[in-house]
């Protein structure tokens, strides 16, 4: 184990209901900590630009348009092996597959719709700290 950063976003269905503070406090009481934190409106150029590796499938439209809705809490989780257990902690992309327990189970509708966001391995963790936290400097 080692200790990593990775990026979670709390994506616009989230904080539009109301649940982004449960969702941070489910982070509050997990291994990982909250090293930084922004709340903002992604434009569309933003969220294109995050979700480019995505930019030929078929939901990409629907996932910019999703995303730009309203406003996201996007934040850095730091910890060991963060990236993997914010993953376990998200539950599967469709949260209509997510088990009991997880974020996404409570808090996600289906497979866009998924309440969050985390990064999926170390150099994509790196790529997307840097898009939403330029310069940072977290230990
Ligand atoms: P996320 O973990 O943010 O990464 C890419 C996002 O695209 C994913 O969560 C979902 O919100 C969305 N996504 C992935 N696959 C599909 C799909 N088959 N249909 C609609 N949205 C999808």
């Amino acid at each position: 184990m080692s200790k990593q950063n990775t990026l979670a976003i709390l994506k616009p269905d989230t904080v539009a209901a109301g649940n982004a503070g449960k969702v941070i406090s489910v982070i509050e009481d997990s291994p990982l900590e909250i090293v930084a934190m922004r709340f903002l409106k992604l434009s569309l150029n933003q969220a294109k630009g995050f979700y480019a590796v995505h930019k030929k499938r078929p939901f990409f439209k629907d996932l910019c348009r999703f995303m730009t809705s309203g406003p996201v809490v996007v934040m850095v989780l730091q910890g060991e092996d963060a990236i993997a257990t914010w993953r376990d902690m998200m539950g599967p992309t469709n949260s209509k597959e997510a088990p009991k327990g997880t974020i996404r189970r409570a808090f996600g509708t289906d497979i866009e719709r998924n309440a969050v966001h985390g990064s999926d391995a170390p150099e994509t963790a790196a790529e997307e700290i840097g898009y939403f936290f330029p310069g940072i400097d977290l230990v």
